[in-house]
């Protein structure tokens, strides 16, 4: 099943936005698999994001990220397991990993549109208050990195035949 790992940065806790940001998840149908108040040590960050190692704000990105609470989430949209329970024919996409990024809109608040995350609630690129994973695989990657098996739950949403037909 794809998942997402989509984090509340050190600013949205800060700013008392995390109900807020976790209800957005929650209304389009997402269901948590994972959630926990974390704070993430500079190694973790630096290996979270070791893409941008080379970009000139890597540095004041590590210290943002590290600069208080984090909340770290699994998301997931029950889809999978439903179709296999009801031996209907595959569901294409489950996409939620592109779902949430573009209920979290674009990098810089200022090109975000109105109505996602960062388009309503944040106004700069060094402070974007939430994070989601950017493909399916680095949607795995980061998983593995944030969270232990122990702390995943396994479970089925109710809402699942409301969600999709
Ligand atoms: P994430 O979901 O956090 O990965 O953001 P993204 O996928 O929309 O953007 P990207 O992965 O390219 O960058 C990761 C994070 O680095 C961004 O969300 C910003 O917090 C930060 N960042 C990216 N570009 C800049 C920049 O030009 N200046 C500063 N200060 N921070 C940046
Ligand atoms: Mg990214």
């Amino acid at each position: 099943v794809e998942q997402s790992y989509i984090m509340i940065k050190p600013d949205g806790v800060q700013r008392g936005l995390v109900g807020e940001i976790i209800s957005r998840f929650e209304k389009k149908g997402f269901s948590l698999k994972g959630l926990k108040l974390f704070r993430c040590p500079k190694d973790l960050a630096q290996e979270h994001y070791k893409d941008l190692k080379d970009k000139p704000f890597f540095p004041t990105l590590i210290d943002y990220i590290t600069s208080g609470p984090v909340v770290c989430m699994v998301c997931i949209l029950f889809t999978a397991t439903y179709f296999v329970i009801l031996s209907c024919k595959a569901w294409e996409g489950a996409g939620v990993v592109a779902s949430a990024r573009k209920l979290i809109g674009a990098t810089n608040p200022l090109q975000a549109e109105p109505g996602t995350i960062r388009g309503d609630l944040a106004v700069q690129t060094g402070r974007n208050v939430v994070h989601g994973s950017d493909s399916p695989d680095n949607g795995k990657r980061e998983i593995a990195l944030w969270f232990k098996e122990g702390e995943l739950c396994q479970w089925e949403s109710v809402q699942t035949p409301w969600l999709v037909e």
